[in-house]
C-alpha cells in the first residue's frame, strides 16, 4: 500500500471504475462459446483449474460446471465482487492476487491441470511479460494446458494494453518448453469495431 490508496496491479488501469458495465458485457457470452476451439484440449474431468485475471467469473464458473475445481485470481475488486455474487460454488476459490509475480498463488505450491488467461496478457508490458511466462510455467502440471488470448484493435479509454504478437508469445512459451497446440485468430466476441483476438493454447511437456 502506498499512503490511503493500494496500489493497482499494471494492467488493472479502467476496470474498477467500469466493472458494472463490464460485468453484463463479459457474462453476455457463454463459457462454451467464447472457448468453443480449445475445449477439445481441455483436461477430463475432475481437473485442477487456475483462472487468472478472472474478471466477472464466468470461466470460472464454466469449468465448475464441466467438473474442474478453480482457484479464480482477480486483482480487481469491483470484479471480484461481482464474480463472488454471480458464480458462487463451493468449486471456485477466490484470490486476490496479480501478474506477473503471482506471488500469493506460488506460494501456496500447487500446480494446475489447466490454466487460463483469458483477455490479460496483454495489459502486461514486455518485462512482465517475460517474468509473468516464467512464473505461470512453473505453475502447469507435466502434460498440462495452458490458454491465452490476445486483444488487439481500438483501446478502451483508461486501459493499460500493448499490441502483443502471437509470435513473440510462442517465442516466451517455447522458452519455457511450452509447445503451441492451438493458434487462432477470430473475430471480436463483444463486436466491437476493429477489436479481433488471437487464441493460443500450450502444453507443457509430458
Ligand atoms: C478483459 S478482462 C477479462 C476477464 C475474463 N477473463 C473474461 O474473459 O471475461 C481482464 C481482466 O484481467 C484483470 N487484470 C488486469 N491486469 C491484471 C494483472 N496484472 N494480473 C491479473 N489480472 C489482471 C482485470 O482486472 C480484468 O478483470
Amino acid at each position: 500500500m502506498t499512503g490511503l490508496h493500494p496500489r493497482r496491479a499494471s494492467g488493472t488501469e479502467g476496470y474498477s471504475e467500469t466493472a458494472d458495465r463490464l460485468v453484463e458485457q463479459y457474462e453476455s457470452r457463454s463459457f462454451a462459446d467464447v472457448h468453443r476451439g480449445l475445449l477439445p484440449l481441455f483436461p477430463a474431468a475432475p481437473a485442477r483449474a487456475l483462472d487468472i485475471g478472472a474478471g466477472t467469473g464466468r470461466d470460472a464458473a464454466g469449468l465448475a460446471v464441466l467438473g474442474h475445481t478453480v482457484l479464480a485470481v482477480e486483482p480487481t475488486p469491483e470484479m471480484r465482487a461481482h464474480g463472488q455474487r454471480l458464480h458462487s460454488s463451493p468449486a471456485i476459490e477466490w484470490l486476490d492476487d496479480s501478474l506477473p509475480e503471482l506471488a500469493r498463488v506460488r506460494a501456496r505450491n500447487e500446480r494446475f491441470d489447466l490454466v487460463m488467461m483469458t483477455a490479460v496478457w496483454m495489459h502486461l508490458d514486455e518485462a512482465e511479460r517475460t517474468r509473468a511466462m516464467e512464473y505461470v510455467a512453473g505453475l502447469i502440471v507435466p502434460g498440462g494446458l495452458m490458454t491465452l488470448s490476445l486483444r488487439h484493435g481500438p483501446v478502451p479509454a483508461g486501459r493499460r494494453m500493448f499490441d502483443v504478437s502471437p509470435a513473440e508469445t510462442r517465442a516466451l512459451a517455447a522458452s519455457h518448453d511450452l509447445a503451441t497446440v492451438y493458434e487462432r485468430d477470430r473475430p471480436s466476441v463483444f463486436n466491437a469495431d476493429g477489436v479481433w483476438w488471437d487464441v493460443l493454447a500450450f502444453r507443457a511437456p509430458a
